[in-house]
């Protein structure tokens, strides 16, 4: 299936099956920042934006894909570097493998709610599991991302 569609700002035209999952996909074009945990739809490792919205890469198949904006961890830390800077500032992991799924579901909270305070950003990371138990820090992170200007 031919697929059109915008991946970190930048146009991409290329062949795909349309049931294949994305985190394949944009992890075979060098976006390997995208992690795969669970692979079923829970851990949220493999978070990326989908027209602003936050989606589970293993689960979203490739053929809902032409025509949409699609931004990884790596397109949203360059285009943001306030974002990941957060993330350091309030050493914000441990072993890191949750992080990337961390720093999407930020960008795509501050898309939807830019003023959101503790408990909703509590709410709304609670689909990215953090198996290191960093949440205090992580939520700090978001938070301070979220009151810069
Ligand atoms: S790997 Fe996709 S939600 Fe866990
Ligand atoms: S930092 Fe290790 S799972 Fe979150």
């Amino acid at each position: 299936m031919r697929l059109r569609f915008r991946l970190n700002g930048e146009p991409v035209e290329l062949d795909a099956a349309p049931t294949g999952p994305l985190l394949e996909l944009v992890r075979s074009l060098g976006l390997t920042g995208t992690k795969e945990g669970c692979a079923v739809g829970v851990c949220g490792l493999c978070s990326v934006l989908v027209d602003d919205r936050p989606v589970s890469s293993c689960l979203y198949l490739c053929g809902f894909l032409d025509g949409s904006e699609v931004w990884t961890v790596e397109g949203l830390a360059a285009a943001e570097p306030r974002l990941v800077e957060a993330f350091v500032e309030h050493e914000a992991m441990q072993c890191g493998i949750c992080t990337p799924g961390q720093v999407v579901a930020a960008a795509a909270l501050r898309r939807a709610s830019p003023h959101a305070g503790r408990e909703e950003i509590r709410r709304h990371l609670g689909g990215n599991l953090c198996r290191c138990t960093g949440y205090e820090t992580i939520i700090e992170a978001v938070s301070s991302y979220l009151v810069e200007p």
